[in-house]
């Protein structure tokens, strides 16, 4: 007759039970095997080129902007929040009111990304209380850890519970602790560490809601921490959109099988096609300004300035103002620029309410196919 566990690592594990047993970091498993290592390899390869690349831009803020944006779009679209990268795009120059609820949210994603960068740069770690003031930020409340029973992961199909997170307040913060002092450790590549820290910070899945946006940013902050970037500019949400029920299967079968090198695997791989895809953009991106800047010094030398370049290429829509803040010129001057580079095809203007809105076309269509 075999024995009954209730549930215990390595044994059978409940999914309708709290797993209060979850493994502390780090686990007894060999995580570097081969196939790991190669990969950790061309991940930290294409992750190098991007931060190199990055630092070539002449103005951070205007790649950043939108890079950062796009991020939050497809982060929050995991959780089904949609927006269209057009009705995103303006909720960035109109005004509260006229947005949609999906735009704000998709917003406050945007928002809690950039406080947290800004706590690790003045900390210098990524502790428990950075992650609940992004978590506030991003869900707008005060919440915070869990502390009542009741929140399971489910099959979004049939409804059945296929995970249930510990529940206690002491222990999840004594497994957030844990996981803190794994990330401040040096033990494998950080790369692995990036893939075993979002596995264990989405098991302990210490709040009642938005744990995977907030484990995703956490992700992007620990690279800065890590010192493998300078800026967020890695986008693994489109990765993992793309490849969506791998992530989940993955999740789960790291803690139902302890198979963990499937999900490292995965995170490397993703963060490999990521930095390349955002290594491409960027080059593209150049490629696009500096035709800009030679169509406007050919047909309009009067108003070109390296400034004017920069305004209409920090987010796809700009607006009179924008030029208004940077002192590029007075209202109807800079409202005369804005009509002047759509007669020559580099901006379209768009009624949007009671804003007139200028479409950098070029540039939107980069950011669209991404
Ligand atoms: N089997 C699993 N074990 C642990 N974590 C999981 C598992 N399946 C999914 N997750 C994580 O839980 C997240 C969902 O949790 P929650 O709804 O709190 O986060 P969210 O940010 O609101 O949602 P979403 O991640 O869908 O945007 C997923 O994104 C994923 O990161
Ligand atoms: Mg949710």
């Amino acid at each position: 007759m075999s024995m009954q566990y209730p549930y215990s690592v390595g044994m059978h594990i409940n999914p309708e039970i709290p797993y209060n047993d979850l493994p502390l970091l780090p686990f007894q498993e060999s995580l570097e095997t081969i196939l790991v290592m190669q990969a950790a390899i061309r991940a930290n390869k294409a992750l190098a080129e991007l931060k190199g690349i990055a630092q070539t831009i002449p103005n951070q803020s205007i790649f950043i902007n939108t890079i950062s944006l796009k991020e939050a779009q497809y982060s929050s679209e995991i959780e089904n929040i949609i927006t269209t990268t057009d009705e995103l795009y303006q909720a960035f120059s109109i005004s509260d009111g006229m947005m949609t609820q999906s735009a704000k949210e998709v917003l406050s994603y945007r928002s809690a990304l950039w406080q947290g960068f800004s706590l690790l740069k003045n900390r210098g770690v990524l502790t428990t209380s950075v992650m609940n003031e992004i978590q506030a930020t991003l869900l707008g409340n005060n919440a915070g850890i869990r502390s009542l029973p009741g929140t399971a992961l489910k099959n979004a199909v049939s409804g059945k519970i296929i995970y249930t997170p510990p529940v206690g307040k002491e222990v999840i913060l004594d497994k957030l602790k844990n996981l803190e002092a794994y990330i401040h450790t040096d033990s494998v590549d950080p790369l692995i560490k990036l893939a075993m820290m979002h596995y264990q910070f989405e098991s302990i899945h210490p709040y009642y809601d938005g744990n995977g946006r907030t484990g995703r940013i956490l992700n992007i902050l620990y690279l800065i921490y890590e010192g493998l970037l300078d800026q967020p500019i890695l986008y693994l949400s489109h990765y993992i959109i793309q490849h969506k029920e791998d992530y989940y299967r993955l999740l789960q079968n790291c803690t139902f099988k302890q198979d963990y090198e499937p999900w490292i695997l995965y995170i490397l791989e993703g963060i490999e096609q990521s930095a390349k895809e955002t290594i491409s953009k960027i080059k593209s991106i150049q490629v696009c300004m500096q035709d800009s800047i030679a169509l406007v010094k050919e047909k309009l030398p009067k108003i070109y300035s390296k400034e004017l370049i920069e305004v209409i290429f920090e987010q796809p829509y700009c607006k009179i103002k924008f030029l208004e803040d940077r002192g590029i010129a007075k209202r109807k001057t800079a409202s005369e620029y804005l009509y002047q580079l759509e007669e020559v095809g580099i901006l379209e203007s768009k009624k949007v309410g009671r804003e007139t809105l200028f479409l950098n076309t070029k540039l939107f269509e980069l950011f669209k196919g991404l």
